[in-house]
């Protein structure tokens, strides 16, 4: 069925909060064209999902009515609770903190050859290093600053990636090749697989940058469930048929190509914390020139 395309400004939805300590040169936003399904391939090896998304480019600055929307507008924690499905936020790790891991990745990163190597291959290399389960104790001991009550997060481990990449999160499509990994594009995590009403109690995550340049964590700033409104569809009478709501994302981008996808800056030794099951989202390592390297931990976590 052909969709009829609609425009539409960007929204009041998702909250940015961005600690005071962060590294302050160049945006920490930036805005999209919209999306396309239009990919063009710059690398044969990387190959796209039929129906992906990606952010329409140019990327422009917000102006100020959007980096009001955008940003949280908060004094101390104490004026308005976290949201768990819907805050998003930018936080610096200690140095003293991260220095056993960067111990681990620096030298091996050095060495690493990426036209003899595989990325993977990289990130077997730190995951299996004598000293790295001290070194991500180091952080974990330190998590609890962020975390909204006591628990025990979950660790998804350290990721490492492409430089370069507009989007980062691939799918292995056995059907096709055991050995082709697909670009999925702007999509939603299912870590929690909790339905459409729910969504916003799932775990959110945490992201830490530990590479050497710049990463990017790219989102549609309007949660499920006002992605599913904007869709004019409303709950009791639609809901069971986006039970978990995994199809919203991409009938939003067919509805609206328009409506602009944000870019937030993550430098070396920030993390983001983000609500990846609740958000239409991807990484993206664009402007790297060495390895993309982060380390995620799934739990309840807020600034
Ligand atoms: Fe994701």
């Amino acid at each position: 069925m052909l969709v009829k395309e609609k425009t539409l400004k960007l929204q009041s939805g998702v909250q940015l909060f961005c600690c005071p300590n962060l590294e302050p040169k160049s945006p920490r936003i930036l805005l999209s064209s919209g999306t396309t399904q239009e990919i063009e391939l710059v690398d044969d090896r990387l190959k796209y999902r039929s129906g992906a998304f990606v952010p329409q480019e140019p990327w422009r600055e917000p102006n100020f009515t959007e980096s009001n929307l955008l940003r949280m507008a908060r004094i101390n924690s104490s004026d308005r609770p976290w949201g768990l499905g819907s805050d998003l936020g930018v936080c610096r790790f200690p140095d003293r903190v991260l220095a056993p891991i960067e111990a681990i990745i620096e030298p091996l990163e050095r060495q690493f050859d990426p036209t003899r190597e595989s990325y993977k291959q990289l990130s077997r290399s730190i995951r299996s290093h004598r000293d790295y389960q001290q070194a991500i104790a180091a952080i974990t001991d330190y998590l609890p600053h962020y975390y909204l009550y006591p628990h025990q997060p979950t660790n998804i481990g350290v990721y490492v990636g492409q430089p370069g990449l507009r989007t980062v999160t691939t799918d292995l499509d056995s059907s096709i090749d055991s050995t082709t990994r697909y670009h999925i594009g702007m999509h939603l995590d299912s870590h929690d697989l909790f339905p459409l009403r729910r969504r916003h109690r799932s775990r959110n995550r945490i992201c830490l940058n530990l590479g050497r340049e710049d990463r990017f964590f790219l989102f549609i700033n309007l949660p499920l469930m006002e992605i599913f409104k904007a869709l004019n569809l409303s709950d009791p009478e639609d809901i069971f048929q986006h039970y978990r709501g995994l199809n919203l994302g991409y009938e939003f981008m067919k509805l609206y190509p328009s409506y602009p996808v944000i870019k937030l800056k993550v430098a070396p030794g920030e993390a983001y914390i983000a609500p990846t099951d609740n958000l239409i989202h991807d990484g993206c390592s664009v402007g790297q020139q060495s390895a993309d390297i982060n380390l995620t931990f799934l739990g309840y976590f807020g600034i």
